[in-house]
């Protein structure tokens, strides 16, 4: 299974790669590295697995932050109602994801971006497109996918799809003043 000893941080040179296309159909190698990343994340959200293998718990992960360079990402979101009721779960393994379409709406997370190949939070704002639209195979369900992304997961996909080109969330905060509030953003809380 993978540890947080298995993630590299952004002083590896390695995450600042571009990764490559992955092969379709998947090798066993590969379907074993969606099953392990997403296996990574639902045990990072387990309060006790979490704490018992000291995982950092995480929305997303790409292959490049377990050092293999390919364009693929697990993500792992549930969404709760106010009396704490599953409401809706995102969640994929994209295999060569590519945006289709976006809105030219800006959102960003008013918490800020964290990143499991960031130990240290950085403080500031991202500007993400608020709606995306991605093709994708998606190895959870083995099909083709099209997906109409809003809001968090949105953001959080973008997130990932950065990770292919070497890119972290920090570099895309505004360079005058990281946390200067985004003009006619949509704020995601
Ligand atoms: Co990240």
């Amino acid at each position: 299974m993978i540890t947080m000893d298995n993630i590299i941080d952004d002083k590896n040179p390695m995450i600042r790669e571009i990764s490559k296309e992955v092969e379709l159909p998947l090798s066993a190698e590969d379907e074993q590295l969606a099953k392990d990343m997403m296996e990574y994340l639902i045990n990072s959200q387990d309060e006790e697995l979490s704490k018992k293998y000291d995982l950092r718990p995480g929305v997303g992960l790409a292959a490049v932050q377990v050092g293999v360079l390919k364009r693929m990402c697990a993500i792992y979101i549930p969404y709760y109602d106010q009396d704490g009721n599953l409401k809706n779960l995102d969640q994929w393994v994209l295999v060569n994801p590519k945006i289709v379409a976006y809105t030219p709406k800006i959102s960003y997370v008013a918490s800020g971006e964290g990143c499991l190949s960031v130990p240290v939070d950085h403080k500031g704002y991202v500007p993400r497109h608020a709606k995306v639209v991605v093709e994708a195979y998606d190895a959870l369900t083995k099909q083709n996918v099209k997906i109409t992304a809003r809001g968090f997961t949105a953001i959080c996909i973008q997130h990932e799809m950065d990770h292919f080109d070497g890119v972290l969330y920090y570099d895309r905060f505004q360079k005058d003043d990281p946390t200067r509030p985004i003009p006619n953003a949509m704020v995601i809380q």
